[in-house]
């Protein structure tokens, strides 16, 4: 599925731009700089395809892309902390809560953690919108590179013990780096059974 060709779409700036809902959707959620764009670049093998930057708030719409015409992959802004102003800030967040609860074609979620970092206050509530939706998510920790590797297993078991609380979220996570390429292929694989 990921050797197949993928699109640039559409930037979704208002609810009224949506596509039809007539393909299942997964899509990238997390705060901002998290890696979201850098994760769908790494997993299509892309270099490019959904533009990233060191400044926080690089994606400022819902970017769909066509995965071979099997599936919408979605790149969401970044909640929390954004180098924008905060009318549009708001906007932003408005706009993917109201994705996030009424989009019948979402099947999964992955919600984006920095390794380094574990949840923050922005990611519970994030988390709670989609346990109260029923939406199901699963976590990916992002920037697993910036980690030793016993670092990163304290980490992985805090969020795997931290996800207990809540319905909505699958119990397996993914650690992932875009940077090394690593983790990459179970996350294509778990993309796949959603097809
Ligand atoms: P917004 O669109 O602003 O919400 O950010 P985003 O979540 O899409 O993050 P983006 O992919 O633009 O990456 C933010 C920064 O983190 C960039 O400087 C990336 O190069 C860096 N980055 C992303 N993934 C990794 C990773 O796996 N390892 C390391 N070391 N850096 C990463
Ligand atoms: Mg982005």
């Amino acid at each position: 599925l990921f050797s197949r060709p993928v699109n640039f779409v559409l930037g979704v700036a208002q609810l009224e731009q949506l596509p039809p809902e007539d393909k299942t959707e997964i899509c990238f959620a997390g705060r901002s700089n998290v890696g979201k764009s850098s994760l769908i670049n790494a997993i299509t093998g892309r270099k490019d395809i959904a533009r990233t930057s060191n400044t926080p708030g690089r994606t400022q719409q819902l970017n769909y892309f066509d995965l071979d015409g099997a599936c919408y992959i979605v790149d969401l802004p970044g909640y929390g902390f954004a180098q924008a102003p905060k009318d549009i800030v708001d906007t932003w967040h408005a706009l993917i809560k109201q994705y996030l609860r009424g989009r019948v074609t979402l099947r999964r979620v992955f919600v984006l953690i920095d390794s380094r970092h574990g949840f923050k206050k922005a990611d519970l509530d994030m988390m709670k919108l989609l346990d109260e939706a029923a939406v199901p998510y699963q976590v990916v920790l992002t920037k697993a590179d910036k980690l030793k590797k016993g670092q990163l297993e304290k980490r992985i078991k805090e969020v795997v013990d931290g996800l207990i609380k809540h319905p909505a979220a699958l119990p397996q996570i993914f650690a992932t780096s875009s940077e090394k390429n690593t983790g990459l292929a179970e996350l294509r694989a778990e993309i796949s059974t959603l097809l």
